[in-house]
This record gives structure tokens, sequence and C-alpha cells, in this order.
């Protein structure tokens, strides 16, 4: 199955989830034009609201690791769910392209594809300021 390590990766950075207060593990991993992959798990606060996702934890490590061409997300998580609306608009910025893994982890040979323009569809970006 293509993609076979992306997959792994996703379902590896879910085991460092840290969710004490959900429980629901999610790992995602990007994969760079050049062939590098990010991972990054949701991290949660005692303070609810201050808890991040694991789609977003991932792309700001890939960001401020200076990575920017992003084609592939996998995303893990129990039931395979898809992103929250606020990690689609993120990742619309960053990784518009991209297309999207979604994979359970009680199957994770069998995930669902999709991708960001399917997800959020007429996205907001950069490109709809005005020009200076
Ligand atoms: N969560 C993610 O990490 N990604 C998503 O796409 C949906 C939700 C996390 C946030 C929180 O830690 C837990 O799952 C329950 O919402």
């Amino acid at each position: 199955m293509p993609h076979t390590k992306l997959i792994q990766a996703a379902l590896a950075a879910r085991e460092q989830s840290v969710a004490p207060y959900s429980k629901f593990k999610v790992g995602a991993a990007l994969l760079t034009a050049s062939g590098d992959i990010i991972s990054g798990a949701n991290v949660e606060s005692a303070s609810y609201g201050l808890s991040c996702c694991a789609e977003r934890i991932a792309l700001f490590k890939a960001l401020t690791d200076g990575n920017r061409d992003f084609t592939t997300i996998a995303i893990a998580s129990a039931g395979g769910a898809a992103p929250c609306g606020a990690c689609r608009q993120l990742l619309a910025e960053y990784a518009g392209e991209a297309e999207v893994i979604l994979v359970d982890s009680e199957s994770p040979s069998t995930p669902t594809i999709t991708t960001m323009g399917v997800l959020l569809p007429n996205a907001f970006t950069g490109d709809d300021f005005p020009e200076a």
C-alpha cells in the first residue's frame, strides 16, 4: 500500500499523545515534497481550551523547521476522524494541495483518502488579502 511509512509515522506519533482528559489519542504525520516526514500528537491542558490538535502540532513543528511544501498528511485516531475546522483552516493555508489520509488505528491498512480541497472548499487564505 502506498504511504505505509507515513501511516506508520502517524500511528507512532499517536502513541505520544498527551490526552489525559479526553483520552482521545490522535497522531498526524506530514510528508514534504522532498520526502521528509514530520509528525505530532495532540496535547491537552487542564484548561481545556488550550489543548492543541495533532494536526496543528505536526504542522507547526514542520513549518518552524523550515518546511513549506507538503504533499500528504496522515491522521490516525480511533475511528479515523477527519480534522476539526480549526485544523482544516491552517492546513488549507499551508498544505492546501495535500492529500489527506484518515487512518483508523484499529484498521490502519484500509484508510480513507481525501484531499484538503474536499475537506475545506473555497478556503480563505493569504491570497484573499488585497494587494498592498
Ligand atoms: N483532536 C485532534 O488532535 N485532532 C482532530 O482532528 C480532532 C480532535 C484532539 C483534540 C483533543 O485533544 C481531543 O482530540 C478530543 O477532542
